[in-house]
């Protein structure tokens, strides 16, 4: 069996943003393997050796547009991975790097996709319980223009607090309503969606400052312990373990899974499932035996 083949980003033009580090970085060296012809974004440069590396700040609409005006005419693949941490007084900044521009990148390339494409999202476990937010996040996704959304966020200050988590669960949000509306599904284009797990990457000095009310990063990286490894005695992801999958959820190995949300966090999440759906049972066990006695 020939593995290119199988994995189909031969001659293929893929996509790809946040690929100057972490997870996007170890996902381009992989399609480079498998022999697409890779356009990579990034606000830093980028040292790999793909077709054509832009370096542009995906927060701002002028430099999207302008990137986007550069991309081929045919895009068979896109990754939207660049994401940022937050910190106070970031939050609509969040909001642009870690949904609307991704939103915004995904709505206008859909035109130039081909048929039997792919769109594949890093989100996080941070979006977990994106379904508490869904009807917001619709609201938001139907948002005709950058502007309106612009406003739209002004306007919602108490979902934008949770900076980093909302614009998650906006992601998530968004391959659930999105996978088979119209314009995606006539052209039969999967939308999906990584949840990555603690990772070590560019990003983890910033999540342990952000994680620490004082900011102290040793503090930070002892909450995030206990938050995702503590509970299994763990360890922390290294970027190939969610661009590998990435890159495999985009390829032709995967030609009919579309709208998924795909936890990579060796099991975490399904755990924290598990102990709701237990505890909620217990609960309506006692409510039911309570109104039996009453
Ligand atoms: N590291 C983790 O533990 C973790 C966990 C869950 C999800 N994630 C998500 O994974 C994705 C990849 O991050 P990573 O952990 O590999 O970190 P990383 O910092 O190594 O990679 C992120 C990349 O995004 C780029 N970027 C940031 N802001 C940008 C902007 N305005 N315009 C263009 N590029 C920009 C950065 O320069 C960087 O190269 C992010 O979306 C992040 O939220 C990370």
């Amino acid at each position: 069996m020939d593995l290119k083949k199988l994995f189909g980003y031969e001659g293929k033009n893929v996509v790809i943003t946040g690929a100057a580090s972490g997870m996007s970085r170890s996902a381009t060296e992989l399609l480079l393997e498998l022999g697409a012809n890779v356009y990579a974004i990034d606000i830093n440069p980028i040292d790999l050796p793909v077709k054509e590396a832009f370096q542009a700040d995906l927060s701002k609409k002028e430099e999207i547009d302008k990137v986007m005006r550069e991309l081929p005419e045919k895009i068979d693949a896109i990754f939207l991975c660049h994401g940022i941490a937050y910190f106070p007084g970031k939050e609509l900044q969040v909001q642009k790097v870690n949904f609307y521009s991704q939103k915004y990148m995904a709505d206008s390339l859909l035109p130039r996709m081909s048929e039997h494409g792919s769109i594949t999202f890093i989100s996080s476990v941070g979006g977990f319980g994106w379904q508490q937010v869904y009807d917001k996040a619709v609201e938001l996704i139907n948002l005709k223009t950058w502007d309106e959304a612009m406003a739209w966020y002004e306007n919602h200050p108490d979902l934008i607090e949770s900076a980093y988590v909302f614009a998650k669960q906006c992601l998530e949000s968004y391959v659930t309503y999105k996978c088979m509306s119209p314009e995606f599904i006539n052209k039969k284009i999967r939308l999906n969606a990584i949840n990555p797990g603690d990772t070590i990457t560019g990003l983890t000095e910033d999540f342990n400052k952000s994680t620490s009310p004082s900011g102290n990063e040793k503090e930070g990286e002892e909450m995030i312990n206990n938050i995702f490894l503590k509970s299994w005695n763990g360890y922390a992801a290294k970027p190939e373990d969610m661009g590998y999958p990435l890159v495999v959820i985009g390829s032709d190995i995967c030609s009919y899974m579309s709208g998924q949300l795909i936890y990579i966090d060796f099991g975490l999440t399904s755990s924290w499932t598990s102990a709701a759906l237990l505890q909620n049972n217990q609960k309506s066990i006692e409510e039911i035996s309570k109104a039996a006695n009453d």
